[in-house]
């Protein structure tokens, strides 16, 4: 049986063939996408992966709801696997803000749905960090998660020759298009044009532009000037303070495609241009008293980090470290009669953190220490009864072949000393 298109299975390291993920990469982003947004003080949730459907109709817009996987439960029921997290957080904080001070400042790890066509760096399945703060208006918020974006993708050893934040406004745009006497009704049409341009010809940009009462030249004009607003200098004087002037350029080439922003919006990309976006996100003010029915009205801003196109960008960047079974101590059992208490031994070492294998059956030395070999084991250990006195342990370490022997209760802090 084949898996579906646009899903992954994913195994553990040495890969079996070259179609298959990384379990190790995998939990390796997580973990750093997890240190990193804690560092900044971040409070991690989730939410169910099914959702009714009209959590993801009301406000996300056109193109995703074009790529839901939405289908009726038995019980009758509209519902939606999830393509974003954003309504769920939006719909769990409306719900219980009350118990939690403002600024909310939460993170999820959530897999995500979006019945897309398959193509580089876009799936039907994928892992996004989102990192959102709810209830603050002022833009050293926004400065704050660009910085923790920034600092996510610094984690990973990447710096601003491998990627750059392209900082935008919708409140920009917003004043261009009025400016140019543009229709409330168009906006988010316009909106629509002004994200696919780097991915259209110009002749079709030019074509839905005029239909909107814009040119194409008045738009790149606009692009090309790139003068930041006030809201987008504060910002930029934020980051500079952090030293992070030269991960983030004024780009109003990115205006993001989700119906729900409402003032500064950004994406992440590699410096090269090679990949689709790594991250995006920006201001949503309106969305929690829009799902809330008008109940709760906070502001909020976040973004979403996706696990493919990182993880091609770490491999071509080669930001990825070597993954091993990570074995600390494997217990040779060499005589059989010593095997409960080199169980004992084993479950101690355990205890105390250490990873230990053992082979569960009876097997040559040779086989067993050719076992321990292939999983890479820092040392092995294994217990003799001498003529008379107690029982020792003999351990070496395997990369300098160096033997010592010592008692039994003196092998997990003997491990753990020595790297
Ligand atoms: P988004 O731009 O749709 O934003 O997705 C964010 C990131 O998720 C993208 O930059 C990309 O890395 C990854 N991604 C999206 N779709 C796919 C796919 N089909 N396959 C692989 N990776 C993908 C949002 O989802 C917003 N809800 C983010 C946000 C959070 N805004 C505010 N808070």
């Amino acid at each position: 049986m084949e898996r579906l298109p646009g899903f992954r299975d994913f195994y553990p390291e040495p890969l079996p063939h070259p179609d298959v993920w990384s379990a190790d990469a995998r939990q390796f982003i997580f973990n750093q996408w997890r240190a990193t947004a804690r560092s900044y003080g971040f409070r991690e949730y989730d939410g169910p992966p099914l959702e009714p459907l009209e959590l993801f109709t009301t406000k996300s817009g056109t193109e995703i709801v074009g790529q839901l996987y939405n289908f009726k439960d038995k019980g009758d029921r509209e519902i939606s696997l999830r393509p974003e997290m954003t309504p769920t957080l939006a719909r769990m904080v409306a719900a219980h803000e009350r118990n939690y001070k403002k600024p909310i400042k939460w993170f999820a790890i959530p897999q995500l749905f979006r019945y897309e066509r398959q193509q580089k760096g876009r799936l039907r399945e994928h892992f996004q960090l989102n990192a959102d703060i709810i209830g603050e208006n002022n833009p050293a918020a926004d400065a704050e998660l660009i910085a923790l974006s920034i600092d996510v993708l610094r984690s990973f050893g990447l710096n601003a020759e491998d990627f750059v934040i392209r900082l935008s406004s919708r409140n920009a745009w917003q004043d261009f298009f009025t400016g140019k006497g543009g229709q409330p009704e168009h906006s988010y049409d316009f909106y629509q044009v002004i994200d696919k341009l780097e991915r259209e010809t110009p002749e079709n940009s030019q074509t839905k532009l005029a239909a909107l009462g814009f040119s194409l030249a008045d738009v790149n004009a606009f692009i090309q000037a790139g003068q930041p607003t006030v809201e987008l200098q504060a910002i930029l004087d934020n980051l500079r303070a952090r030293g992070l002037t030269d991960y983030v350029k004024i780009d109003y080439g990115v205006i993001r495609g989700l119906a729900y922003y409402t003032g500064v919006v950004f994406e992440a990309f590699d410096r090269k241009g090679e990949f689709r976006a790594i991250a995006g996100g920006g201001r949503y003010d309106n969305l929690v008293k829009l799902l809330s029915g008008g109940k709760v009205n906070l502001p909020a801003l976040g973004f979403g980090m996706g696990d493919v196109v990182l993880l091609e960008l770490l491999k071509a960047r080669g930001k990825l470290p070597a993954f091993t079974a990570g074995v600390d101590l494997f217990c040779l059992v060499e005589d059989e009669s010593l095997r409960p208490e080199s169980l004992a031994l084993i479950s101690q070492a355990r205890q105390a953190g250490l990873v230990v294998e053992y082979c569960f059956t009876p097997l040559k030395s040779d086989k067993q220490f050719k076992r321990a070999m292939e999983l890479g084991a820092r040392f092995t250990v294994k217990l003799e009864r001498p003529a008379e006195g107690a029982l020792t342990a003999r351990i070496k370490h395997l990369a300098t072949r160096t033997e010592t022997v010592l008692s039994p209760a003196e092998v997990t802090a003997h491990v753990t000393r020595q790297p």
